[in-house]
């Protein structure tokens, strides 16, 4: 396998073309962007901690039987992921309420939200992500009936996958945020999970451990990362 061109480049991560037309590489970049790229800043070591903590949570999930665009780890920074065709809505859950729901709902931070809640946003940092429902993704072609339907389950399965990893691991999976598309019809996860799409706190202290570190200048937001995946068993 061939590393080709770059064939576009998001605000985290870059992707390459290779000489198989169905593969692309992935790589981590150190930037790290909140608030639809407003505040920016690079954070040295994010690249390779993020590649190998979506390496670890992609591989879970596909053992579980989600199917998803990452085919393996190829070097610190770079991992080999089927292309998709993507979907631009991103899918979030929440079982336990902070960020945007408690600034627009009036919700405290903190209060566990079950059954957990389930929304869809238009990824467009213009508009600011803003949220959508199904009907806006039918009307706009943005996703058929099927595949919102089939985007729902799979957010939901991954949900019961991940939220008991974390809670054996002492830490609470707060909420995340996933991204689909299709490879040949079929609805596949995309994108990462790592902790700058996810809200991850400690069950013991209440900390926060994800990209909030970030978002609140909090500091030490890599070793953060890092202690996560130790937690959960990633070899950095
Ligand atoms: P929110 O509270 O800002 O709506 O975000 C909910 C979760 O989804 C949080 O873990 C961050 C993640 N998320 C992203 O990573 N990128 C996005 O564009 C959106 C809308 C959410
Ligand atoms: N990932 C998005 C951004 O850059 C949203 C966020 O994490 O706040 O800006």
């Amino acid at each position: 396998m061939q590393k080709l061109e770059e064939l576009y480049s998001g605000k985290a991560k870059s992707i390459f073309k290779t000489d198989d037309a169905d593969l692309f590489v992935m790589e981590f970049r150190d930037d790290t962007s909140a608030f639809d790229g407003v505040k920016k800043a690079k954070l040295s070591r994010k690249g390779e901690v993020n590649n190998k903590f979506n390496a670890f949570i992609m591989s879970k999930l596909a053992e579980a039987g989600v199917p998803v665009h990452f085919v393996r780890l190829l070097s610190e920074r770079e991992s080999l992921v089927k292309r998709l065709q993507m979907i631009p809505v991103e899918c979030v859950v929440r079982n336990v309420a902070a960020g945007s729901l408690c600034r627009r709902l009036g919700i405290r931070e903190g209060m566990e939200l079950t059954p957990p809640t389930y929304e869809l946003f238009l990824k467009n940092d213009e508009l600011h992500d803003p949220m959508i429902n199904e009907h806006h993704a039918r009307a706009f072609g943005w996703a058929t009936d099927e595949q919102l339907e089939e985007m729902k389950a799979q957010t939901f399965k991954v949900n019961e996958i991940l939220k008991s990893l974390f809670d054996a691991a002492g830490m609470t999976l707060v909420d995340y945020k996933l991204e689909f598309g299709l490879v040949d019809g079929k609805v596949t996860l995309g994108d990462e999970f790592s902790p700058d799409g996810c809200r991850i706190w400690d069950k013991a202290t209440g900390e926060k451990m994800d990209k909030d570190r970030f978002r609140q200048d909090l500091g030490d937001v890599i070793e953060y990362y890092e202690e996560v995946g130790r937690r959960l068993g990633v070899q950095f």
